[in-house]
């Protein structure tokens, strides 16, 4: 029996086949600001939510052709099996070349993949004892892990509620990946939800009395993680961050995704994350991360 056919535990780590494999690219189609793009990954395995991806075009991408060269690092915004494999949707901003060839990716053309890789989001009850549900709090193009993640504990019975924060309409989308109407939004121009930070939203649910039992799950930008950290710290709520630092392997090779742990000492991202305890880290404030 294989990894991908046996039912596997809510957050249980995914181990990626040996080697990248190359998939069809099904669909790509606009999101606010962002795309959504979907491959037919014939192989598998399933992947658990907070896990990534490292992915490279087969057409245009590094050879004589110069930057990009090496493959990016890209959360899995959804997975699921159907009858010819496991369709993987991600969702990209195009900030440089590598998300730039992402972006304009056609149905038919190919993409080489490389995972799942990194270690996933626990389900609740193993951050807190007698959990009441999770609370998933997205920032910009980080609210790609959130909907997977929103899909799996559903499906466990487990309750979620999403809030989401954009800039402004330019760097928003992906919202409709999570197929739900109970999404709190906030957005820094006032284009949609409450004008101002998600954190803003977070505040005031943390303010409920049932908040301790609450586990709290982050992804976006260095100083909204930094921010969630903190405010769960200073309530003790327990926290789990979906962080991002620049990954040139995606494997635990090259060392370029280090970042400091609490209490001395490194931790390797991409395999000791990318999703962390709030209490692992010294910062969420990874330099050269976060767009
Ligand atoms: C675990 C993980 C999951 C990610 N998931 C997504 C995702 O779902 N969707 C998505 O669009 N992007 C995601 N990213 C970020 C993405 O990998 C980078 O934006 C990408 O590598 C940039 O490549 P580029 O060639 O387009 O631009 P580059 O020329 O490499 O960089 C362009 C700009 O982006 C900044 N940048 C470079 N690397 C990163 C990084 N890792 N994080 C933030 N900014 C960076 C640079 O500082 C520069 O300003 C993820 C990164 C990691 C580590
Ligand atoms: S990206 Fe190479 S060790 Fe993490």
């Amino acid at each position: 029996m294989t990894a991908s056919m046996r039912a596997r535990r809510l957050g249980e780590r995914v181990t990626a086949p040996f080697g990248r494999r190359l998939c069809e690219v099904t669909r790509n189609l606009t999101s606010g600001g962002y795309r959504i793009f979907s491959v037919s990954d014939p192989v598998g395995p399933e992947p658990a939510a907070g896990q990534f991806y490292m992915l490279a075009a087969d057409a245009g991408w590094g050879g004589n052709e110069g930057r990009p060269y090496l493959a990016r690092a890209f959360s899995v915004a959804d997975g699921e099996s159907y009858a010819d494999g496991i369709r993987l949707d991600f969702l990209v901003q195009a900030v440089g070349p590598g998300t730039s060839r992402l972006a304009a990716l056609e149905a038919g053309e190919e993409l080489w993949i490389h995972g799942p890789l990194g270690r996933p989001f626990a389900p609740p009850h193993e951050l807190v004892e007698g959990a009441a549900g999770a609370v998933l709090v997205g920032g910009g193009i980080g609210v790609a892990p959130l909907a997977i993640w929103r899909r799996q504990l559903l499906a466990a019975g487990i309750p979620a509620r999403v809030l989401l924060g954009f800039r402004d309409r330019a760097n928003s989308g992906g919202v409709e990946l999570f197929d739900c109407s109970e999404i709190r939004l906030a957005s820094e121009d006032g284009h949609t939800g409450h004008r101002g930070y998600v954190t803003d939203l977070l505040g005031v649910l943390l303010e409920g009395d049932d908040a301790p039992s609450a586990a709290v799950y982050a992804c976006g930008p260095p100083a909204m993680l930094e921010a969630v950290r903190l405010m769960c710290a200073e309530r003790g709520v327990a926290c789990e961050l979906a962080m991002e630092a620049p990954m040139a392997c995606g494997f635990g090779a090259c060392f370029g995704c280090a970042v400091p742990r609490a209490g001395g000492g490194y931790m390797r991202l991409c395999v000791d994350g990318p999703v962390v305890r709030g209490e692992e880290i010294e910062t969420a404030l990874v330099p050269g991360s976060g767009h």
